[in-house]
């Protein structure tokens, strides 16, 4: 049996299709995987996004400007908490399927999602992601950067610097009525190339009216294509990378803390795009 797309693109009862409209369902009467017609953002929602993503890029400099050796992930998480809320947003984290902080920050071996603790501290030497998400008048914007504490291995060094190129060089293969799949095949090339892997069990995700959306962005090559890249999608890419195996395994106490399966380090960068006519534009600047 031949696998078929759905036909996510329907023209609302009575609409006369739009430029876009008829471009969207070429691609579709071909056979490719497109969006809804509800991923579009409206330039409305995109000023939204936009607003929330100025809040949380100020949250990560904070961030930048305060973290240091001896401070516990727990008094990080406060300061991003403290910050966002006097900006009269919410850091969407806190509480999102009963997770306990307002920010994931995630040292080392910890892939994603670690949960700061007054129990741990930062220590020289340290690769550390934090992953902030703000929610503004309603609208999601999701992006995290790496800090080193002090100065750390060439080793380490290298995978904080080739997973930021990822990220990069992922955003820049996506091209307006290119595929999703472009992103990761650009990111395991090179990722690979610098003798690191990509975690394949977390992916990058559409976001602004909801925390998660649609598509699913893959880091790594998926040979099942993806969907079309529609100007006006919100979606961020996150590559995760490891210096040793792509596989990770979740902390069975906690159910959220992701590491690496052999304990060897992961670096992680992330912002939220908006798809334009040319390419992306980052809103987590
Ligand atoms: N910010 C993460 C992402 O990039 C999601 C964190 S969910 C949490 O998608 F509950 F762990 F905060
Ligand atoms: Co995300
Ligand atoms: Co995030």
């Amino acid at each position: 049996m031949t696998k078929k797309n759905k036909h996510n693109w329907t023209l609302p009862a009575g609409t006369e299709p739009t430029e876009l409209d008829k471009k969207v369902m070429q691609f579709q009467d071909k056979g490719i995987l497109v969006p809804t017609r509800n991923l579009i953002k409206t330039p409305e929602q995109i000023e939204g996004i936009r607003q929330a993503g100025i809040i949380n890029t100020a949250a990560l400099d904070l961030v930048e400007r305060e973290v240091k050796e001896g401070m516990t992930t727990a008094e990080l998480d406060k300061m991003v908490h403290d910050f966002i809320v006097s900006q009269g947003a919410i850091p969407a984290c806190l509480g999102y399927e009963g997770f306990p902080k307002s920010c994931c920050i995630s040292i080392n071996e910890v892939v994603c999602h670690g949960i700061p603790s007054d129990e741990e501290d930062f220590w020289e030497g340290d690769i550390v992601n934090v992953d902030i998400t703000t929610i503004f008048n309603g609208y999601y914007a999701d992006a995290s950067r790496m800090f080193i504490i002090g100065k750390t291995s060439p080793a380490n060094e290298k995978l904080v610097r080739v997973a930021k190129e990822c990220l990069e060089i992922g955003a820049e293969a996506a091209k307006p009525w290119g595929l999703i799949s472009d992103i990761g095949k650009a990111i395991e090339k090179h990722a690979k190339k610098n003798g690191f892997s990509v975690v394949r069990d977390l992916a990058g995700h559409g976001t602004g009216l909801e925390f998660h959306e649609e598509p699913e962005v893959n880091h790594y090559h998926d040979k099942a294509k993806g969907m079309l890249i529609v100007p006006g999608m919100v979606f961020t890419i996150e590559p995760m990378i490891n210096m040793g195996v792509a596989d990770i395994f979740v902390d069975e106490e906690d159910g959220w803390t992701v590491v690496t399966e052999d304990e060897k380090p992961s670096a992680q960068w992330e912002h939220t795009f908006l798809v334009t006519e040319t390419g992306l534009e980052i809103l987590t600047h």
